[in-house]
């Protein structure tokens, strides 16, 4: 059964996002009571969400996307989930046309940043998801469907208590691994020491991911992030270390 949960343009549905619950014993991230920025688009932006979102964008909902009816074409697929403003996505999608990328966040101003972006470029490998990326990977993704997963500068949320939010996690990555082909990549930016502690600890956690750490210069997607994001910008102005890390899926 297919639930379409989109209200008005773009807008997800009020109260808190929906989770799925799985138990196979391994740990997914739990978003609690934790509350989303709003924020708000600008009078052009806005213009520009409601004429294109429809065309370019789709809220979460329980309907497996089919990605040769809604990119025109028959592509490899990449999701970058944590899209935040797009700027490396424009980037990276801009020097891989031949690719389909599929962007996730749930922050609007983001994804209204991105659109702008790549409409302005006139780039059309492009598409936007709003939504929880664990939620588009359960509900929306067939498996063994995509050549890569993007995960870069994900929210360290470094206080101990809240490290049960963290989107890296043994159940997050094997449900990576399930949406990846055989041979596809995941690959993972951080520049928080605590996290990178954290990811190191599960690098091998995932039985369907050979660790293939960094670089590698045989991955079939583009890994160079081709520049320094606001996020990573603030990290190096505070003499943060940016770690990589890639996977293959067996
Ligand atoms: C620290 S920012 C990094 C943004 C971007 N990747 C960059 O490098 O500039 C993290 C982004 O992930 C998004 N985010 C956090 N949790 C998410 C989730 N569960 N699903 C999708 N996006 C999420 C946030 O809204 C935010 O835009």
């Amino acid at each position: 059964m297919s639930t379409n949960l989109e209200g008005p343009i773009g807008e997800l549905p009020h109260g808190r996002p929906p989770q799925t619950v799985v138990n196979d014993g391994r740990d997914y991230p739990r978003l609690g009571t934790v509350s989303f920025r709003r924020g708000t688009l600008t009078p052009r932006q806005q213009e520009l969400w409601d004429d294109k979102w429809p065309t370019y964008g789709r809220v979460l909902d329980d309907a497996v996307i089919d990605t040769d009816s809604w990119f025109g074409r028959s592509a490899p697929t990449i999701l970058e989930i944590g899209s935040g403003t797009g700027t490396s996505t424009v980037a990276m999608a801009s020097r891989e046309p031949d690719f389909n990328v599929i962007a996730v966040d749930l922050y609007k101003p983001g994804l209204a940043k991105l659109l702008g972006a790549f409409i302005r470029e006139d780039l059309t490998n492009i598409r936007m998801i709003r939504g929880d990326g664990v939620e588009v990977l359960h509900r929306m993704i067939a498996p063994e469907s995509l050549l890569g997963v993007r995960v870069f500068f994900p929210d360290p949320w470094p206080k101990a208590r809240h490290h049960k939010r963290r989107i890296i996690q043994s159940g997050t990555l094997h449900l990576i691994a399930s949406r990846l082909k055989p041979g596809g990549v995941l690959h993972v930016a951080t520049d928080h020491a605590d996290y990178a502690e954290w990811i190191d600890e599960r690098v091998d956690v995932e039985p369907l991911l050979e660790y293939k750490g960094w670089p590698w210069n045989e991955s079939p997607i583009l890994t160079d992030r081709q520049l320094t994001t606001k996020f990573e910008n603030r990290g190096l102005s505070m003499d943060h270390t940016i770690r990589e890390y890639l996977w293959r899926r067996k």
